[in-house]
């Protein structure tokens, strides 16, 4: 098989300090859907047909632990494990069968360059179909991923899991891994971490609705409504309980293999107004620069004054 590839994102496995608080947040709040399963920690699913999306597992601090991405059969997972073993990429564990817990699947384990473990699987188990819920994000859209050595994040995901460059803004690197713009994108940081998460509603209309009910739950948007510059895509950043970084997006831009030129940071300087396309949203908040960062304030002591807050926007 010639340059096996990676076809999607499919979840983000974060360690969180309170795993209740950060459960209620990402159900109650985010508009995700816990699943039953006798796995470690709380999996969470998004209306669309992947088994889950968010993997929130007990830890003493707030930290990136995983991603998993899909593989379109079992020939590409041993294709894409023996590429990884050609290029001495440190492997957890050869293929095998995925625990029925975690979705199940055909999968193995590799780090990144930077230590981050990733699952590539192949035939999970499918859900009972998409929900059809208003204000609930559909998928998993992207992760951005710090790092001290982007180089070296770059040729992994591109050489290893066949990822492609979109574009590049000098600070992050954009690659995909199918017709979406971005699945990835890696930020140039002092060291790995989650840089932020990005979860797909289906509109701009889902995207407010969803926005708009987590402002109602006492959260303060942190960067938006506006238009990125790189893939189009329309955002707004909130800054969750545990100082994670968590976006609502939509309408990011769908690559034309035969004609898309990766365009550059000076491209980008001058090509559109920054930060926001609309000219709309102002630089992040603070707390979501340094959040994004790496640096996670925690905000579970805030859980009175936000139910103060609830009270007040909802009297
Ligand atoms: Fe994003």
């Amino acid at each position: 098989m010639q340059n096996p590839q990676v076809s999607s994102i499919r979840h983000v496995e974060l360690a969180v300090p309170d795993l209740k608080a950060a459960t209620d947040f990402y159900s109650v709040v985010w508009g995700l859907r816990p699943v039953a399963s006798d796995a470690p920690g709380q999996l969470l699913r998004a209306a669309g047909g992947e088994h889950h999306i968010l993997r929130l597992v007990e830890g003493p601090t707030a930290q990136l632990r995983g991603a998993g991405f899909a593989a379109p059969d079992a020939a590409t997972v041993h294709a894409l494990h023996a590429r990884a073993a050609s290029f001495g990429v440190k492997i957890r564990s050869a293929p095998h069968q995925l625990p029925a817990g975690l979705g199940g699947g055909f999968g193995f384990v590799l780090e990144t360059p930077d230590g981050l473990p990733l699952t590539i699987s192949s035939d999970m188990q499918p859900v009972a179909g998409n929900l059809e819920l208003s204000g609930v994000p559909h998928k998993l859209a992207h992760v951005v991923i710090n790092s001290a050595d982007v180089d070296s994040q770059f040729s992994f995901f591109c050489d290893t899991l066949g990822f492609k460059l979109s574009d590049s803004n000098g600070r992050l690197e954009f690659i995909r891994c199918n017709a979406d713009h971005h699945s990835v994108a890696l930020a140039r940081a002092t060291g790995m971490s989650l840089n932020h998460m990005a979860f797909e509603l289906p509109d701009i209309e889902n995207l407010m609705q969803a926005s708009g009910r987590v402002k109602l739950r006492g959260h303060e948007l942190d960067w938006g409504v506006g238009r990125h510059g790189p893939g189009n895509n329309v955002f707004s950043y909130f800054v969750d309980p545990m100082g994670f970084v968590a976006e609502f997006t939509t309408e990011v831009q769908q690559i034309d293999e035969a004609s898309h030129v990766p365009q550059d940071a000076e491209y980008w300087s001058t090509a559109v107004i920054r930060p926001c396309r609309w000219g709309m949203a102002m630089s992040p908040s603070p707390r979501a620069r340094k959040a994004m960062a790496g640096d996670y304030q925690n905000q579970l002591l805030t859980q009175a004054s936000c139910d103060e807050l609830i009270a007040r926007k909802l009297s």
